[in-house]
């Protein structure tokens, strides 16, 4: 197995800044290390994006870098494979577990009932409230397909009432114009339910969750993480056992499910992603998570 992390856009041979310690604990153990230029990537010169990373045949990776659309990954697949070098997730099975509309009717009832509108171009105010009817007066949150604004909660995240117009339009024209050209996909509408409570955000002020991080890998959790780095509770091992019928429906080999605790009991999916580009909380033991994806991809240590 080979890990691929992003390079430093100033310094190619070495990983960018924001995945040193990921890639220093897998050289620890001994695991193979590639590096792919991200920049190159997104400018749609894939073989150059790849050229650090060593020809092989029919040897398995893991990417662990920034977000990429699905369209990026499948050329990323592809230059790779060129290479003999065969990504964990294929581009189908990346583009579910990135995109809420791919992975939500997996979960459907038992993650947040949500609503999605594509955009290209201007948002149409009518469309949005028609798709918000089902939601009546209660609150709702707005991200695209992949990400929210969650540190600017009440500008543009989260809405009191979804029937009220004026604060829809206020909250989706400052997200349109915050996300800007990095709006993925369209807008999605996720009904607000009430979580187990974690306190505020000490930057942003937004109200935190408790919340968990699990990783999944071939139907098995590998670890589970506490989500916040800025809040004190346990991360919920437990959970993660529980978790194995929901994991069993995504389609895709590596992915993280987020998952919060329900003020009244019970858990609820926050979100899904691919196991490639989820972060890890800064307080997460990167070792341990680089020894337990080893184990499964048959890495050496
Ligand atoms: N439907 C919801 N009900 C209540 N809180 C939510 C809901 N969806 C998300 N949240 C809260 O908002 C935060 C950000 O939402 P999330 O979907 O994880 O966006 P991002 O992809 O930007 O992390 C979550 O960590 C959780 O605390
Ligand atoms: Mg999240």
């Amino acid at each position: 197995m080979v890990l691929l992390f992003c390079s430093d856009p100033l310094v190619p041979r070495q990983p960018d800044g924001a995945f040193a310690s990921e890639a220093d604990a897998a050289r620890g153990l001994g695991l193979d290390i590639g590096l792919i230029d991200f920049e190159a990537l997104v400018a749609g010169d894939s073989r150059a994006a790849v050229r650090r990373v060593p020809e092989a045949q029919g040897e398995s990776a893991v990417y662990r870098g920034w977000m990429l659309r699905p369209s990026v990954y499948a050329d990323l697949h592809g230059a790779l494979a060129a290479r003999g070098v065969r990504l964990v997730n294929d581009p189908d099975a990346y583009a579910h577990g990135h995109h809420l509309p791919g992975w939500y009717p997996a979960l459907e009832g038992h993650t947040p009932r949500s609503v999605w509108l594509p955009v290209n171009g201007d948002v149409a105010m009518d469309d949005v409230m028609s798709l918000l009817r089902p939601f009546g007066d209660g609150p709702v949150l707005l991200k695209d397909f992949v990400k929210s604004r969650k540190h600017e909660w009440a500008e543009a995240c989260f809405i009191p009432a979804a029937s009220d117009r004026a604060a829809v339009e206020r909250v989706v024209r400052r997200f349109v114009e915050l996300q800007g050209s990095d709006l993925e996909g369209g807008l999605v509408f996720r009904e607000f339910v009430e979580l187990a409570p974690a306190g505020r955000h000490p930057k942003s002020g937004m109200p935190l969750a408790r919340e968990h991080r699990v990783f999944f890998l071939d139907g098995e959790p590998v670890a589970t993480l506490r989500y916040w780095d800025e809040a004190e509770y346990e991360a919920e091992t437990a959970a993660a056992a529980a978790l194995r019928a929901l994991a069993a429906r995504v389609k895709s080999r590596f992915f993280t499910l987020d998952v919060a605790e329900l003020l009244h009991g019970g858990w609820t999916v926050i979100e899904v992603g691919d196991g490639q580009v989820s972060g890890l909380p800064d307080h997460a033991d990167r070792r341990a998570f680089y020894q337990a994806l080893a184990a499964r991809l048959g890495g050496s240590p």
